[in-house]
């Protein structure tokens, strides 16, 4: 017979602490073994605090065991439950779409802050999961939203998620950077693009493993699609339109630099939760 849920969950944690530590730095094996545990009985974490005492069934903690191995095998925990939060939406995600991280959240922040128009017309490029067009679609419903992406498997997951969310101001095109924006002009282009180095050691550590390298890595200095974008983003915005970006917290004076070169105005950058550099924007002044 199965044991109790608060035993169940102890014996888990244990068995997970080496490989949560290892992927974070942080202990999130209490954290990881209860959202596991939550999405096998299809329960809130709160249940847990309130019925430590209640039995697993046979299938239960089967179905636990089998969630269970797969995180210790390194597997991410937002793959093994197929969700992730992002923007209050729960989105799908799989091994074709970049995990949306927290971080990503002040890009939507600062679009919301500093654009109250009712009406835009918004591209992001590179969309993934639609982590950023699905999360400004949900606040700005009259705003109409492209996203695109070079994956065929992201986007179906984005199609996925505009559906489950209710969201029908997002038309999702699929190709690699502006080609399917064809000759439309916009108010702003937003992209969190790949801006990692192809050879920087994290590539090859914790979670990040598990994610398509296409989403990640960008050329030597992490800054090759990034240059492309600030290069030819001007022939896709209306005048006075923004561009802007998400990087690296290191990358900064770089970005700064390219817009400059690239003729952009009013550049603004803004720190990230942990108040490293996450993202620039600039102006195109016709
Ligand atoms: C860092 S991920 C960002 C995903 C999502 N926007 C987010 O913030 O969670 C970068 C995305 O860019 C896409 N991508 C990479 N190269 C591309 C290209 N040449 N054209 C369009 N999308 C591309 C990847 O498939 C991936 O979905």
């Amino acid at each position: 017979m199965a044991d109790c849920i608060e035993k169940v969950l102890k014996q888990a944690e244990q068995q997970l602490q080496a490989v949560s530590d290892l992927d974070t730095g942080f202990d999130t094996a209490r954290l990881d073994v209860e959202v596991l545990l939550a999405t096998v009985l299809k329960k809130n974490r709160s249940y847990f605090r309130a019925f430590p005492e209640v039995i697993l069934s046979d299938d239960e903690n089967e179905h636990f065991q089998s969630l269970l191995n797969k995180r210790k095998n390194g597997h991410p925990i937002a793959h093994i439950t197929g969700q992730r939060e992002f923007w209050s939406l729960d989105l799908d995600v799989n091994e074709h779409t970049l995990i949306p991280r927290p971080d990503t959240e002040t890009l939507v922040e600062f679009v919301l802050e500093n654009f109250p128009q009712e009406k835009l017309n918004v591209a992001d490029l590179g969309t993934g999961s639609g982590a950023i067009a699905l999360a400004l679609a949900s606040e700005k419903p009259q705003w109409n939203i492209l996203a695109t992406d070079q994956s065929e498997q992201a986007l179906t997951i984005a199609t996925n998620n505009a559906r489950k969310n209710g969201l029908s101001n997002v038309t999702l095109k699929q190709g690699s950077w502006f080609g399917p924006l064809e000759q439309s002009r916009f108010d702003i282009i937003i992209s969190n693009p790949p801006y990692i180095p192809q050879q920087d050691k994290h590539l090859q550590q914790g979670d990040v493993r598990f994610e398509p390298i296409t989403a990640l890595a960008s050329g030597e200095d992490g800054l090759d699609d990034i240059r492309y974008l600030i290069a030819h983003a001007k022939e896709h915005l209306l005048p006075q339109g923004w561009l802007i970006l998400e990087h690296g917290y290191d990358q900064k004076q770089a970005i700064f630099d390219l817009f400059k070169l690239a003729g952009f105005v009013n550049i603004s950058q803004k720190d990230d939760y942990g108040n490293n550099p996450r993202l620039s924007a600039g102006q195109f002044c016709k």
